[in-house]
């Protein structure tokens, strides 16, 4: 694992966007596997801008999601799938063809959950996986205690994960409670995977991702297990590495 220190948010948004784009200059039609919540922000602001000043052309990008709510309307202005639209697709001048994600929405859960991983073989695997890290050491919306080998399934969100993510929605109680998430031992088969953490709140987790065991208590640790991983961290989130 290569851990990569930056001086903030903004030098870790532009390092990891030229990483994507150094990854579709070579392969154009690249799987990119996409993390909401509000870390990954500037790496998709960094490369729209990229590709708006033209050093990139990312038209033939694919877009994948990491996770969903499950319940939540696709047009409701929280789900992934319109975040994704919104701060990913849209900016990089994509159309909504390009990306898919699980469906929040079916009334059969596990068979969705399996026709995701279904579809993320058939689209030849995803080549960069950007990840964030929850502040109980979560990656994608696999909680404390999860399987390594998990697939993509439904999970419950911990009161804390609620808690964290309560800012997006007017009121605490409309987070939705359960979600479908990569597994970890889906989201171990990307070619590639990039955590980005920054702020003091990640401090903790990142050391226990990083120096700790591995542990399914700290399913960001998973990444110890993959031959190509890279967690870039800015000073306030690095503060308590070695
Ligand atoms: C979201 C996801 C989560 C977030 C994590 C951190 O798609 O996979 O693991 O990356 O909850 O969220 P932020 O970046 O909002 O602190």
């Amino acid at each position: 694992m290569e851990v990569v220190i930056v001086p903030d948010a903004m030098a870790g948004g532009e390092l990891i966007a030229e990483a994507v784009a150094a990854l579709l200059r070579g392969k154009p039609d690249a799987l990119l596997g996409v993390a909401t919540g509000s870390t990954p922000l500037p790496v998709y602001q960094a490369l729209a801008a990229q590709v708006r000043a033209g050093s990139v052309d990312a038209s033939r990008a694919r877009i994948c999601q990491l996770d969903e709510y499950v319940g939540l309307p696709a047009g409701h202005p929280e789900s992934y799938r319109s975040v994704v639209l919104r701060e990913v697709v849209e900016p990089l001048g994509l159309g909504a063809d390009s990306f898919m994600g699980p469906d929040g929405t079916a009334e059969d859960v596990p068979a969705a959950c399996a026709a995701y991983d279904s579809a993320l073989r058939e689209a030849g695997g995803v080549d960069l996986q950007l990840l964030g890290i929850g502040t109980d050491g979560h990656i994608g919306f696999n909680e404390p205690c999860s399987s390594l080998a998990s697939r993509t399934r439904i999970k419950t969100l911990t009161r804390q994960t609620r808690e964290d993510n309560a800012r997006f929605f007017e009121r605490p109680e409309e987070v939705p409670h359960h979600v479908i998430t990569q597994g970890i031992g889906t989201i171990l088969e990307a070619r590639h995977l990039v955590l980005l953490a920054t702020g003091a709140g990640k401090a903790d987790a990142v050391a226990r991702a990083v120096e700790g065991p591995l542990t399914a208590l700290v399913p960001a640790s998973a990444l110890q297990l993959h031959p190509h991983a890279t967690v870039v961290v800015d000073e306030a989130a690095a503060a308590q590495l070695a």
